[in-house]
C-alpha cells in the first residue's frame, strides 16, 4: 500500500485556469481526441499545415514520381507535416517509426478509365483506428454525376468520425468540364462544413479565393494540381495562405520537381512563415543546389 498521501499547497489560486480555445477555425467545439489528431496535422505554433499528397495510385496507377514510393517518397516524408496516402501504401511501405500526421484516404472505386465521382466508401473506421490515422480524406464530387452519393460518403464517414475521434477532410473533386470559380468553390466547400467536414481540401482560384475561405467556417487546405514550374506553385501557396488557406495539400508540384526536399522546404517557408514567392524561390534554389 502507498503511503496515504500528504495533501500539497501548490494551488496557485492566484492563476486562472487557462481556457484557451483550440487553435484551428471553427473546431473548438470538437472532442479532445479529435482536436488531438487535428494538432499532428497542423503545426499548433503556425495553425498551418504543410501535407504531401502520395494517394494518386488509388484511382491512376503508378503515376510518375510515385513509381517506387519506398525510394522516392519515404525519404522525404519527413520534411512535410502530414502524408496524405491509402492504406494499402502505408502498411507495405511506411515504416512504422514514421512519426508525423497521417491522412488516408478513404474513398474509392473507379479508375481513370471510368466516371470518376461513382465512388463508394473504401476503408472501414476500425482499420483507420489500427493505422493510428490522423484523418480520413473523401472525395466530394457537388455537380458531378454521383454527387449525391459521395456527399453521403462523406456524411456516414463523419458520423463514424465523430464516434471514434476521428476528424474527416473533405476533398472537393471538379469534374473535368465544370467551370473553376469562386460560386462553384463557395458552393462546395461550404457544404463540407456544413455537413460536418473538420476542414475542406480545395483547388486555388486567382480570383476570389479569399471569398471561398471566408466563407467556409473550418479550415481550407489548397490543392496542388498538376506539375507548373517552382516559382509558379510557390507564388500559388503564397497567395493561397494569403487569402486564408490553412495549408497546402500538394502532390505532383512536390515529388515531380527535380529536387522534392528543396521544394518540401520551400513551401514550409511559405505556409509557415509568410515567406513570399520570391524569396522562398531563392531559398529553393539554394536548398537545392546543396542537395545535387
Ligand atoms: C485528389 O483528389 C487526390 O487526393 C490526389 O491523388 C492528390 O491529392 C492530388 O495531389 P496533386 O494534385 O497535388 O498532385
Amino acid at each position: 500500500m502507498p503511503e496515504p498521501d500528504k495533501e500539497g499547497k501548490q494551488f496557485h489560486q492566484d492563476i486562472p485556469m487557462s481556457k484557451e480555445g483550440f487553435f484551428l477555425k471553427g473546431c473548438n467545439s470538437l472532442d479532445w481526441g479529435m482536436k488531438n489528431r487535428l494538432a499532428r496535422i497542423f503545426n499548433p505554433r503556425s495553425g498551418r499545415t504543410v501535407m504531401l499528397a502520395v494517394d494518386h495510385g488509388y484511382f491512376q496507377g503508378p503515376t510518375t514520381g510515385l513509381e517506387r514510393i519506398d525510394l522516392n517518397i519515404v525519404p522525404i516524408a519527413p520534411y512535410a507535416d502530414t502524408l496524405m496516402l491509402t492504406r494499402g501504401i502505408l502498411r507495405s511501405t511506411l515504416p512504422p517509426s514514421y512519426n508525423k500526421g497521417i491522412v488516408l484516404r478513404a474513398s474509392g472505386g473507379p479508375s481513370i478509365l471510368k466516371e470518376l465521382s461513382d465512388e463508394y466508401l473504401a476503408l472501414d473506421m476500425e482499420d483507420a483506428l489500427r493505422l493510428n490515422a490522423s484523418a480520413l480524406a473523401v472525395q466530394v464530387f457537388i455537380g458531378g454525376e454521383y454527387e449525391t452519393r459521395s456527399v453521403n460518403n462523406m456524411t456516414r464517414l463523419v458520423d463514424m468520425g465523430m464516434r471514434y475521434g476521428m476528424p474527416v477532410l473533405a476533398v472537393t473533386a471538379v469534374g473535368k468540364d465544370m467551370n473553376r470559380d469562386a460560386r462553384y468553390f463557395r458552393l462546395a466547400c461550404r457544404m463540407c462544413a456544413e455537413l460536418g467536414a473538420a476542414y475542406v481540401k480545395t483547388y486555388y482560384i486567382p480570383r476570389g479565393f479569399d471569398t471561398v475561405t471566408a466563407s467556409c467556417p473550418v479550415p481550407i487546405v489548397m490543392a496542388g494540381g498538376k506539375k507548373i514550374p517552382e516559382l509558379d506553385a510557390l507564388t500559388m501557396a503564397y497567395n493561397a495562405i494569403q487569402e486564408g488557406a490553412s495549408g497546402v495539400d500538394m502532390g505532383r508540384n512536390i515529388f515531380q520537381s527535380a529536387t522534392p526536399v528543396a521544394m518540401l522546404k520551400a513551401v514550409g517557408k511559405v505556409v509557415h512563415e509568410d515567406m513570399p514567392p520570391r524569396e522562398a524561390y531563392e531559398f529553393f534554389r539554394e536548398t537545392a543546389n546543396q542537395e545535387r
